[in-house]
């Protein structure tokens, strides 16, 4: 029999697949719901200190390759969503509270309550790719992220996961900056920063100009990231970007990480591809003689120079 259960730094998760941050994840209701279909965990929106209404629409574009959007971090705020965050746990799945902030001190504080709300671990957002003063702009500088992790771990007595920006010369250097700061586990990737342009407004279609590209064809560079920050930590990591299958969620595991999140194709598929992409996995297991998801993991780095 293959088991699809996962211990991921003190939590359990009955099989590695999570809701990423973004999608269906407004409301403790909906996030009940996608515990429901069948993810392992679920991560919340990103939440601040204060309500924020986001960017101007158009906010998200449809691509045939993914979808581009620059929400700009909307959310009611910590202290409201907190209701939500405790809603959520009903669901009977780990919470993972995702926060983002201005400063290092904001992000701590930040983890501390969404914690004190009832996550059972949080996600640092260090890797929004478009909102002035937060996410990359932070995330961007190893000495940030270290001081990110080490001041969230003081406020917050959950693990602590750093989600980090591929827009960068090394993630593999923000990773280690992580994990020198005492971070739980590393979550990768947050989506690239791109853009669309209507060639009949000839203007950029967002009203933001720049935003995140995410789905299948972030897949490859997410597989390249995680398969080089494997190298570089020791703390687990969780892969994300295109994941819609169980061959994608293999390829992030043979890469070295020991979950995955699915964000982009919940959007376009529905909340059904969680039970899809544990099935697919769990052949692709029987097919390879891997009994536990623990014998896939980096399995890739095996052989080669
Ligand atoms: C937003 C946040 C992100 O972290 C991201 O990758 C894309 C969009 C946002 O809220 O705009």
């Amino acid at each position: 029999m293959t088991d699809l259960s996962v211990e991921l730094c003190g939590l359990r998760l009955k099989n590695p697949t999570m809701l990423a941050s973004g999608v269906l994840d407004e409301t403790g209701k909906s996030m009940i719901e996608v515990a429901r279909a069948g993810a392992g965990a679920i991560v919340t929106k990103s939440v601040g200190r204060e309500p924020r209404a986001g960017h101007p629409n158009p906010s998200v574009v449809e691509l045939e390759i993914g979808l581009l959007n620059a929400m700009g971090l909307p959310n009611p705020g910590i202290e409201l969503y907190a209701q939500e965050v405790r809603e959520a746990r009903k669901g009977g799945v780990p919470i993972i509270g995702s926060v983002f902030g201005g400063t290092e001190e904001e992000i701590a504080e930040l983890a501390g309550q969404i914690a004190k709300a009832g996550a059972d671990a949080v996600e640092l957002n260090l890797s929004c790719p478009h909102a002035k003063g937060y996410g990359a702009e932070l995330g961007s500088t190893p000495e940030r992220v270290e001081a990110c992790c080490r001041l969230a771990k003081m406020e917050a007595r959950v693990p602590i996961f750093a989600k980090l920006t591929p827009n960068t010369s090394s993630i593999a250097e923000l990773a280690r900056a992580a994990e020198r700061g005492g971070a739980d586990g590393i979550v990768a990737i947050n989506t690239l920063k791109a853009m669309a342009i209507s060639p009949e407004a000839r203007m950029p279609i967002l009203g933001n100009r720049f935003g995140g590209l995410s789905g299948p064809a972030i897949k490859p560079v997410g597989v390249r990231c995680v398969y080089e920050i494997f190298e570089a930590v020791k703390i687990p990591i969780i892969g994300v970007g295109g994941v819609s299958s169980g061959r994608d969620a293999a390829e992030y595991m043979m890469a070295g990480a020991r979950a995955v999140q699915i964000g982009t194709a919940v959007w376009t598929q529905g909340t059904a591809v969680f039970g899809r992409v544990c099935k697919e996995l769990a052949q692709l297991m029987e097919d390879n003689n891997c009994r536990k998801v623990s014998e896939m993991v980096g399995v890739a780095h095996a052989g080669r120079p």
